[in-house]
């Protein structure tokens, strides 16, 4: 079997360039260790920024995204007792749009089905081969048959647990990690949420974020020890623990209701360098990945997309190789400015126990400033709104 591009990952990094590259009429082939339901399950912040909607529009996947997500102009810091808006649109003139992850990746999924491009779904030991020389190619097994594409780009799109950064040989590859002492614990409850915008809460007693996928199905999280147990956190338990470390007008006005999901996750922040390896690309989670804090994980798999769909387009249709050339400088560029803000939330909004009172009042005087200095407010927009690709 031979195409022109295989993409390891039927992610929204892999469902997002497989779109694009197929409807530039660039052949590829998606390959997944586990099947559409599995990644259907999964449960993922959905805070778009405008260039990801812009991707998701050119990849002809935005219509129910335009008809479901909610536009968000602004979101709020919530600490000592006050709750202060970060006015978006105002200070940038651009929006963010909430719509859930897995929504998204359904939508890449239909539309990647309705064009007929080629997935593989419940694909094992897929291994890229080749991809230091000219002749790549890709093998993976399906009910006991071994298969091989040949190919003449792979796109490892298989997040931060995938094969393909693995495939690589370890002293080729630079890593900058950092992990934090602490989890968001998070539930999904049909409730309406406690406001129409997000609340980002810093509080002595943690961190707690209202967010939600629509106007009647809420997310919430509150920091916790890693140590932590779902099993020791019923409903009322959370909710009262949210409550505690909201302003008092949010806590009064949260709606409380069953929760079908609660888990807990860990926060890092990881970057791999360089993301290009002769004729494999690491996109995504595959090659970073950022505490959820900032609300950028998504988003930069889309801008990866973008930089590593330019490079694809313009080799094979305008013959050019300077924008894939350049695909590694200019997608870690964005990534590192991504990961410093994402960890500058993450320490802002946190509590760190080894901080102390004095972490504390640190924290506060600097939300203090964020909330009267348009220069600071302004500076945190541009950075949740996205900085340019
Ligand atoms: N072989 C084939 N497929 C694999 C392998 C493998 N060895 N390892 C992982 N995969 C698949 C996974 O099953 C998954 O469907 O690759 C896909 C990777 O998807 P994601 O982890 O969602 O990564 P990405 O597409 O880059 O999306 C990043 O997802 O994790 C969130 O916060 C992150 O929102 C961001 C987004
Ligand atoms: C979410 O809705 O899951 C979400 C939103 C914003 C974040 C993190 C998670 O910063």
């Amino acid at each position: 079997m031979r195409t022109q591009v295989v993409i390891i990952g039927s992610g929204p990094s892999g469902l997002l360039l497989g779109q694009l590259l197929g409807n530039a009429g660039i052949d590829n082939i998606i390959l997944d260790r586990v099947g559409k339901a599995y990644i259907l399950g999964r449960v993922r912040a959905g805070v778009l920024e405008e260039g990801t909607v812009g991707l998701l529009e050119q990849a002809g996947a935005a219509a129910r995204m335009r008809e479901e997500g909610l536009l968000h102009d602004g979101f709020s810091l919530a600490f000592n007792e006050r709750d202060h808006r970060i006015d978006l649109h105002a200070l940038t003139k651009k929006r963010v749009m909430v719509y859930g992850q897995t929504e998204l990746t359904r939508d890449l999924m239909d539309q990647r089905e309705a064009a007929g491009y080629q997935t593989v779904y419940e694909a094992e030991d897929v291994t890229p081969c080749a991809f230091d020389g000219e002749r790549p190619f890709v093998t993976y097994r399906k009910e006991g048959v071994l298969h091989r594409i040949d190919c003449d780009f792979i796109a490892g799109c298989d997040g931060y647990h995938g094969i393909s950064r693995k495939s690589v040989p370890e002293r080729s590859v630079a890593t900058f990690e950092r992990t934090y002492p602490f989890g968001w614990l998070g539930i999904l409850a049909d409730v309406p949420p406690v406001g129409h915008e997000l609340v980002y809460a810093n509080h002595p007693r943690g961190f707690a974020l209202c967010s939600m996928r629509s106007a009647t199905r809420s997310r919430y999280y509150i920091q916790c020890s890693l140590e932590e147990k779902v099993q020791n956190w019923s409903d009322d338990r959370f909710y009262d623990e949210l409550r505690r470390r909201l302003p008092a007008a949010h806590a009064e006005a949260l709606i409380v209701g069953p929760s079908f999901e609660k888990s807990i996750a860990p926060l890092r922040s990881f970057v791999a360098e360089p993301m290009r390896f002769g004729t494999l690309f690491l996109v995504g989670d595959a090659a970073h990945i950022v505490p959820p804090t900032g609300a950028k994980g998504l988003n930069l798999a889309a801008s990866d997309v973008h930089y590593l769909f330019e490079g694809l387009r313009d080799h094979y249709l305008d013959r050019s190789e300077l924008a894939l050339a350049h695909y590694s400088d200019r997608a870690l560029k964005r990534v590192w400015k991504s990961v410093r803000f994402s960890w500058s939330m993450t320490m802002l909004m946190h509590r760190f126990p080894e901080g102390g009172e004095f972490g504390q009042k640190i924290q506060e005087a600097e939300l203090d400033y964020l909330t009267h200095s348009t220069a600071a407010a302004t500076s945190l927009a541009e950075n949740y709104v996205g900085l340019p690709y």
